[in-house]
């Protein structure tokens, strides 16, 4: 339910859909023993897409993770407690930064046709812009994750170095993080708190 606050404010996404992203939202641990489909996985991005990055250089890439060889060397990665959390979801996302994605950018930044040439010169500016935007997509991702009825749930407790020397040795892509996809089982503890609105915003 949408809090009086809430409704004074006037938000404009009706209650069901805050509580579904938001407030009853909830990072998922443990999972039911149901599939996600790429149809799904599809839909998901087909509304994440938009979340804006700089340049428009969208430079998120997701790897799909659901079975077999992949999953087993997706495993050696991970630490310990996550490796037991993943092993009972449907799917897992690598999520992952490419540096590279100055070469798109005639196509998604067209109106500004130098910009590829400048950034190819500068690989360190590409990772901080990369990691950076990618980074953001992830947040997008988790709330359409979110939005698609399913749970997330992140995980930054991996040998990152590891894992792309793994699966990314032609060094243009950069895991920043795996993430557990699927329909969440009830938690076992309760929200942790949230910061006030005082707390973190200061007017001037
Ligand atoms: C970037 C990121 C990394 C996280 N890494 C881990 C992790 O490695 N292992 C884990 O069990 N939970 C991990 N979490 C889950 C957080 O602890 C959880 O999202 C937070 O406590 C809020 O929980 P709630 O969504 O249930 O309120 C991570 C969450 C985020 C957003």
């Amino acid at each position: 339910m949408a809090t009086a606050t809430d409704r004074a404010a006037g938000l404009v996404l009706d209650a069901a859909a805050q509580d579904l992203l938001f407030r009853q939202a909830r990072s998922a641990s443990e999972f039911a023993d149901a599939p996600v489909s790429e149809a799904q996985l599809q839909a998901i991005y087909g509304l994440v897409k938009y979340g804006p990055t700089a340049l428009n250089q969208q430079p998120l890439r997701i790897i799909a993770v659901r079975s077999g060889q992949a999953m087993e060397r997706l495993m050696r990665h991970l630490n310990e407690r996550n490796r037991g959390k993943t092993a009972g979801a449907p799917l897992t996302l690598i999520l992952a930064a490419d540096i590279d994605f100055h070469e798109r950018l005639p196509q998604v930044f067209s109106h500004a046709p130098g910009l590829r040439d400048v950034l190819a010169a500068d690989r360190e500016d590409r990772v901080t812009q990369a990691r950076f935007n990618a980074t953001l997509q992830i947040g997008y991702l988790i709330v359409g994750v979110r939005a698609a009825g399913l749970a997330a749930g992140p995980m930054i407790g991996f040998d990152a170095a590891a894992l792309d020397r793994d699966f990314f040795p032609g060094g243009s892509l950069q895991s920043l993080l795996v993430m557990n996809v699927g329909y969440p089982r009830a938690k076992r503890f309760a929200r942790l708190p949230r910061l006030a609105y005082e707390d973190v915003v200061q007017a001037m």
